[in-house]
């Protein structure tokens, strides 16, 4: 082995040993940073759903927003409810039946008043609704946290 060789072998070999030391310091900062973050949760980075501007509705009315899951509900004295499209027995999407202001499942024939309480099997819990913030005179739908419930309460309605 030339003296050449034996330089570069030392230097590949400082190359090596320095590279994982990077890796190694690189997974140390990832998982503290994680342990530290856990521990602090960011309430500002919740994926919230805008459902639009509180003066776009009107008293007394379901709105459907198919693609938040959820069924926006003005209630007459302007309270908010987001109801939640999953119906309560096995998870199939409930529809709105304007005609009879209710929920209707296409599975099994559940039904449900406009407040999701349950008026006819085989379901047997109220549909979920999810929290509501409004901020800005927008009314923002947290669809990612269900809560389940019984019956309707109108402390489950938000407001201004
Ligand atoms: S899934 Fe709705 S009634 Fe069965």
């Amino acid at each position: 082995m030339t003296q050449e060789s034996k330089k570069n072998r030392v230097t590949r070999r400082k190359f090596i040993k320095g590279l994982i030391a990077a890796v190694v310091s690189f997974e140390i900062i990832y998982v503290l940073y994680g342990l530290v973050g856990k521990k602090r949760p960011n309430l500002m980075n919740k994926n919230l759903f805008n459902a639009g501007k509180v003066s776009s509705f009107e008293n007394d009315k379901i709105y459907p927003f198919g693609s938040g899951l959820f069924y926006l509900f003005k209630y007459s004295d302007g309270g908010f409810l987001a109801i939640s499209i999953k119906c309560t027995h096995l998870g199939c999407m409930v529809q709105f039946d304007s005609k009879n202001q209710g929920f209707m499942c296409p599975c099994h024939s559940s039904k449900f008043n406009k407040y999701g309480e349950v008026l006819s099997p085989p379901a047997t819990r109220a549909l979920d609704i999810f929290p509501i913030t409004i901020e800005k005179g927008e009314i923002l739908v947290d669809n990612e946290h269900p809560i389940q419930r019984n019956i309707f309460k109108p402390s489950q309605l938000t407001y201004i």
